[in-house]
């Protein structure tokens, strides 16, 4: 984030915690219950947020040198990339082309090519057999009528993006975020970890759990909540996408100071949502990065998430690797230990009747802003049976700046 974005959100930080406020939405919003449950919702999800647009993959770091490639299947999909010699990140069906095994199981470095486990068909990073074997046991066929399926990729703004269902690539639109996340230089990190969560819940709760932080000194009193100002928030909207910015109660120590020695990042947790499915979380010191996917099962109420870290420098001794075990070890005792069993509750009491609608307040704003792009995108689809129950959430104007007496200042 620039300098002087950096300064602009203190400035509001600190006139927030003056007066006692926080951002505000401009009115309630609801949001259907049946949006968690039903089938015929997830099947719209399925086919308007996931299958036609870019997916988020990771880092470029991820594929830092030639050789380097990534198995990723969390969509249920399973991909592969890899960085080739020139430059070009290749990504294909993780798809034998002779009787369809997975051809690579797990990420690594240094591939000049990739052997099917089941026959030995050998690909090189292009995609291309370099023979079908037994020799002769093919008649008619050359190793170029049986190359690995391509999938769009694009690679922008220190991101890979997949479009595994679109026959073009399809520009991923960050809508105003580019230079914000540019200047994180995200090109520059490196790829720690990543842990996998499947869990039984509908996959917004998940994109839902980091929306605000009212909740922290209830859920998270034994972990994060005496870090943060609490119920202090600033949102911005980008487009489809949102920033939401958690100041911790460190930053109080810049008041008196000059603003050129500012630093936001120091001093609070920034949240991008990139609409719809994932999340860049800037921790101090690293950056975690959340995709989660609706079950591949086509259960509604489950999902797969992951988790990753990424460090500003390679972890390659002990005591790096200590830091950084530490970082994703609260990490998941936060997230896992504390906000997934609850959500998993939230979960099963979706369709016992209690209500028909949840309430985000005023105060969150963010969830009332991703739930309404949501919407839109999922009624602009004139041409398709909307659920009746997926209508009711409104078009709620976000009023980011408005600030009233919300919550007592700390
Ligand atoms: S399925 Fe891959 S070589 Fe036979
Ligand atoms: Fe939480």
């Amino acid at each position: 984030m620039l300098h002087s974005r950096q300064v602009s959100l203190i400035k509001r930080i600190f006139a927030h915690i003056d007066a006692g406020t926080t951002d505000l939405s401009a009115s309630v919003g609801l949001n259907p219950v049946q949006a968690y449950f039903s089938s015929a919702h997830q099947s719209l999800e399925n086919e308007h947020l996931f299958r036609r647009r870019g997916l988020l993959v990771g880092l470029t770091c991820r594929l830092q040198a030639p050789g380097d490639y990534v198995v990723d299947d969390l969509s249920g999909t399973s991909l592969l990339l890899v960085r080739t010699p020139s430059g070009r990140i290749n990504a294909f069906l993780n798809v034998c082309r002779h009787r369809g095994a997975p051809l690579v199981q797990e990420c690594g470095r240094g591939a000049k090519s990739f052997v099917c486990p089941y026959h030995a068909w050998s690909y090189d990073v292009e995609g291309l057999p370099r023979q079908l074997s037994p020799r002769g046991a093919f008649p008619g066929l050359s190793p170029s009528d049986r190359r690995l399926a391509r999938v769009p990729v694009t690679e922008a703004n220190g991101l890979i993006w997949v479009h595994p269902y679109a026959d073009v690539v399809q520009p991923v639109d960050l809508q105003g975020l580019e230079s914000e996340i540019d200047a994180y230089a995200l090109g520059s990190l490196f790829h720690y970890e990543t842990r996998r969560l499947c869990r039984q819940m509908n996959w917004k709760i998940v994109v839902e759990t980091f929306l605000e932080n009212t909740h922290f000194p209830f859920l998270h009193g034994d972990t994060i909540a005496s870090l943060f100002i609490p119920g202090l928030g600033v949102f911005e909207a980008f487009g489809e996408h949102c920033m939401i910015v958690y100041p911790r109660k460190t930053i109080h120590a810049l008041r008196g100071q000059p603003e050129a020695t500012w630093n936001l990042l120091d001093h609070s947790v920034v949240i991008y949502v990139l609409f719809p499915n994932s999340l860049l979380i800037w921790q101090r010191d690293h950056l975690e990065v959340w995709r989660v996917f609706p079950d591949p099962s086509g259960n509604p109420a489950m999902c797969r998430a992951e988790a990753s870290i990424y460090s500003p420098s390679l972890a390659d001794n002990p005591k790096a690797r200590g830091h950084w075990d530490r970082n994703m070890e609260l990490l998941l005792r936060t997230v896992d230990g504390e906000d997934f069993p609850l959500a998993e509750g939230i979960q099963r009491g979706l369709s016992s009747g209690a209500q028909s609608h949840l309430t985000f307040g005023r105060h969150e704003p963010a969830l009332i802003h991703y739930h309404a792009q949501l919407n839109k995108v999922l009624t602009m689809r004139e041409d398709e049976p909307i659920p009746k129950s997926s209508r009711a959430f409104p078009a709620t104007e976000i009023k980011s700046r408005e600030s009233v007496r919300n919550f007592d200042s700390c």
